[in-house]
């Protein structure tokens, strides 16, 4: 791991031809063999746009489609091939972490803070699932609104170079405020109005169809980072009760399997935010409950938790993450977003010195 360019999904090898991960074998239902337009049709009535979708298909789901017979199981199987290999080595595996990319949050302490030891920056990593919660106002929006603005930029500059699809479940995205924060990063308004595909979703039923149906969304449109805020919203108001707790939980780790899914399947980074719980236990522990409990915590891979300090700034905090070692770094959160404070006085200076025209 020497540089970026180790991390590159254009580097190519025999081997990796082979393998064919991530790099897709079929580009689109078409390129499958024995793949009709009227198979196409079937397989699209049935909820299957992309080859990632049927190549995401666990094997208890693979059912027989009305019309299609045993068929579906072939093209299931042929799919596969895209992106899943049963048995590799640890080799193997290696490799595909290491086309694992990295977005910029655009606030310099909170990359650092998001760098695993050994990756070439840090960052929100692609082929997992990255959630933030914390208590109301903490920032969990507005670091979704900076990463929609982030992933637009070049990969020189932190980017994903793709757009962002943003599902709503509070209706808090503000387009205006996305252009505010994207002019820190020298993104005009019609980049940031045009690099960014929402949803709202109105119910968690609603919410999980969007994100099931999401696979053609994030192909034809380049996104290159998937947003979910909040995770939980909807779960809690409408599971209610200590009976509700084993369907709702059940419904809530579906949901998190398949997030987790697109995130690898599509190579990209998923953002969850989920808020606290108001349990006394809050008060006894400095981080606070997530909503979920260990289904959302078990699934989604970092874990960090947002914690308001004074006046304007915030720390985040390392809660759980199978790559980076505890930690927690300070930031704030203001006109410009998220952002470090030696991002800040950087900015000032350069304001300053326009103002005295040097
Ligand atoms: N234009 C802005 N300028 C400065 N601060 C802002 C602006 N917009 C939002 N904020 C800050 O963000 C907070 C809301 O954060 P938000 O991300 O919505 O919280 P939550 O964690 O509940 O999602 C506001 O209370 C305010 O402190
Ligand atoms: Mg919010």
């Amino acid at each position: 791991m020497s540089s970026d360019e180790d991390f590159s999904l254009e580097e190519e090898s025999p081997q990796e031809e082979q393998r064919a991960y991530y790099k897709a074998k079929y580009k689109t239902l078409e390129d499958l063999p024995d793949v009709g337009p009227a198979t196409i049709v079937k397989l699209k009535e049935a909820g299957y746009h992309t080859v990632e979708d049927l190549a995401m298909i666990s094997s208890n789901e693979v059912k027989s489609i009305e019309g299609l017979g045993d068929a579906f199981v072939k093209i299931v199987a042929e799919a596969k091939k895209t992106i899943e290999t049963s048995f590799i080595s640890a080799g193997d595996l290696l490799e595909i972490r290491e086309k694992t990319l990295y977005l910029s949050t655009g606030c310099t302490t909170l990359d650092e803070l998001l760098k695993p030891p050994l990756a070439p920056r840090g960052g929100i990593p692609s082929q997992s699932v990255s959630e933030f919660y914390g208590e109301f106002g903490s920032g969990k929006s507005q670091l979704c609104h900076q990463l929609c603005c982030t992933v637009m930029l070049p990969e020189d500059q932190g980017g994903l170079d793709g757009k962002a699809l943003y599902i709503d479940s509070e209706h808090v995205l503000l387009p205006e405020r996305m252009v505010q924060i994207g002019s820190r990063f020298g993104l005009s308004r019609e980049q940031v109005l045009n690099g960014v595909v929402t949803a709202e979703a109105f119910t968690s039923n609603h919410q999980i169809a969007l994100v099931e149906a999401c696979g053609p969304v994030i192909k034809d449109n380049n996104v290159k980072l998937l947003i979910v805020d909040s995770l939980t919203s909807h779960f809690r108001s409408e599971y209610i009760g200590r009976e509700m707790l084993a369907p709702r939980q059940q419904q809530l780790n579906r949901h998190m399997h398949r997030l987790l899914k697109i995130s690898r399947g599509y190579n990209i980074p998923v953002v969850i935010t989920n808020q606290v719980t108001a349990t006394p236990d809050s008060f006894a522990s400095r981080v606070p409950k997530a909503i979920g409990g260990n289904i959302v915590g078990h699934n989604s891979h970092t874990r960090t938790f947002i914690r308001k300090g004074r006046d304007t700034q915030r720390i985040m905090k390392i809660v759980a993450s199978p790559f980076l070692p505890e930690g927690e770094a300070p930031m704030y959160l203001n006109e410009y977003g998220i952002i470090s404070s030696e991002q800040i006085e950087k900015i000032e200076k350069e304001k300053e010195e326009l103002e005295k025209g040097v």
